[in-house]
């Protein structure tokens, strides 16, 4: 939009009421940080400089926030909105106007703050909201032609003000080259002994500079998190939303309140989600893909006509075309399944390949494994991966067809189309075809008597 829009972002505050040692705005919504739903906001729109002004928590704000297109200003001590905004000063471009941004307002929309800096023109612009409960917050004061005379704070406030229930959401629009004047002239005569950054509008009315409201018309993304309760009450509303968005792009959804979006969840054609299920960081769900309920995946590509039975968690692995996979199956980082791969109750697969048409049904680990094409792998099969230092490979080639509870002691190669009898330990490579098995006698003692507890 503007090359010329400075961007300040306030996350200098304590956030007491979370009573956590986590400063306020790196607590997670969605999955993310607060303070990173903010910034996503202010580069949709595209501002020459964003400054995050920190301080309580010290180093870990900054420290947790990545980008190269970010700069950061330390408030210590913290003194209140307008002495936080003096702060981001010496990072902005003073000939450019300057968008107040709150760290602990996560919801706020990219068109909302377009609006609002439309309606700001070349005068200073207040996003305000009604409140059905205004308690808390700073209430807008205006004259009887309906224009802002000033933002008094609840603490403030006389008894009729507090009844005003239009209320300031704390994102401002500074006009250029003028705050550094009015910020520099703010006093901290009031309840709680700051700088506010509301009192610029007296400053700016002194001035003749118009003063302009834009109303924002849905309350939640106006809403601030002060404590857990209302961390829990926006991330519904953030869930919500997203799943709206699923809902009307053709996904069905058991249960629009029981989904959870943590990052980005793309769907193709005709996809079901059963309820309970949560989607982390990257997820792509090919058409046809059905999600059971109570699965878990995390940064995950799912391909066309694949069933995930309930009670999945998968987590960073590729899963191919018409699989079928669960009821709790486990598959973790590295895991890449063909197509009409099956993978069963209870079996594990860490960083291995599986090729089309295998199928590891029950109660299995497969580790650091290369396995081929219509492998079948048995019941209580494990890859011994791990040697107590090294990890090894475990490769079994195409056709191969493993028993029930056979170790594989890596690293080992069983050949094309060979056969491993149930319960044999594998410790050398096995060639392609015939059968392969420990000698064992099986022994029978028929007078032999389990032991008995004896009569009192
Ligand atoms: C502020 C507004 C109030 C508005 C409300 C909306 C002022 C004086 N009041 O009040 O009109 O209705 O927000 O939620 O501006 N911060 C700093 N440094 C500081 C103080 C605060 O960075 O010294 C940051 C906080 O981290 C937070 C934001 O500024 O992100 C707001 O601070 P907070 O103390 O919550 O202000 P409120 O009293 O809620
Ligand atoms: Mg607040």
């Amino acid at each position: 939009m503007t090359a010329a829009l400075n961007v300040v972002v306030l996350a200098a505050g304590m956030g007491k009421r979370m009573r956590s040692r986590l400063p306020k705005v790196l607590h997670p919504l969605a999955g993310r940080p607060l303070l990173e739903h903010v910034i996503e906001a202010a580069r949709a729109l595209k501002p020459g400089r964003i400054c995050v002004v920190y301080g309580h928590g010290g180093e870990t704000v900054p420290r947790a926030i990545q980008g190269a297109d970010l700069v950061f200003a330390l408030q210590e001590p913290q003194r209140g909105t307008g002495h936080a905004v003096q702060q981001a000063l010496p990072e902005l471009a003073p000939d450019a106007a300057t968008l107040v941004l709150y760290g602990d307002v996560p919801l706020v929309r990219p068109e909302t703050l377009t609006s609002l800096i439309e309606a700001s023109g070349d005068g200073l612009g207040v996003l305000t909201v009604a409140l059905e409960d205004p308690t808390g917050y700073g209430r807008i004061l205006r004259d009887r032609e309906g224009r802002i005379t000033g933002i008094v704070e609840d603490k403030d406030a006389s008894p009729a003000q507090r009844a005003v229930r239009e209320v300031n959401t704390g994102i401002m629009l500074l006009p250029a080259a003028r705050a550094a004047r009015w910020l520099g002239a703010l006093k901290n005569d009031n309840a709680q002994g700051e700088y506010y950054l509301t009192d610029v509008i007296g400053l700016a009315l002194g001035d003749a500079v118009p003063v302009k409201g834009f109303q924002c018309g849905s309350e939640w993304e106006a809403l601030g998190v002060n404590s857990k309760a209302q961390l829990a009450q926006l991330e519904r509303i953030f869930q919500r939303r997203q799943a709206e968005l699923l809902l009307a792009q053709g996904v069905t959804l058991a249960d629009p309140a029981r989904i959870d979006v943590r990052g980005s969840l793309s769907a193709g054609d005709d996809v079901r989600i059963d309820v309970s299920c949560v989607f982390e960081g990257s997820v792509r769900l090919g058409n046809d893909v059905s999600i059971g309920a109570n699965c878990v995946l995390s940064n995950v590509t799912v391909a066309d006509g694949t069933e995930i039975l309930p009670f999945c968690h998968i987590d960073g692995a590729e899963i191919g075309a018409r699989c079928r996979m669960g009821p709790f199956s486990r598959i973790r980082p590295g895991a890449r399944l063909g197509d009409e791969v099956h993978i069963g109750n209870f079996v594990e697969v860490k960083a291995s390949e599986l090729g089309h048409g295998s199928k590891a049904n029950h109660l299995a680990y497969v580790g650091d494994s290369v396995i081929g094409s219509n492998v079948n792998i048995g019941a209580g099969t494990i890859t011994c991966n791990f040697d107590g230092a090294y990890k090894h490979r475990t490769v079994i080639e195409d056709e191969v067809h493993i028993g029930s509870d056979v170790q594989l002691v890596a690293p080992v190669t069983v050949g094309r189309g060979a056969t491993v009898g149930a319960g044999t330990t594998v410790w050398r490579d096995v060639p392609p075809g015939g059968l392969v098995l420990n000698s064992k006698d099986q022994v029978h003692r028929p007078q032999w008597q389990r032991p008995r507890k004896k009569q009192p």
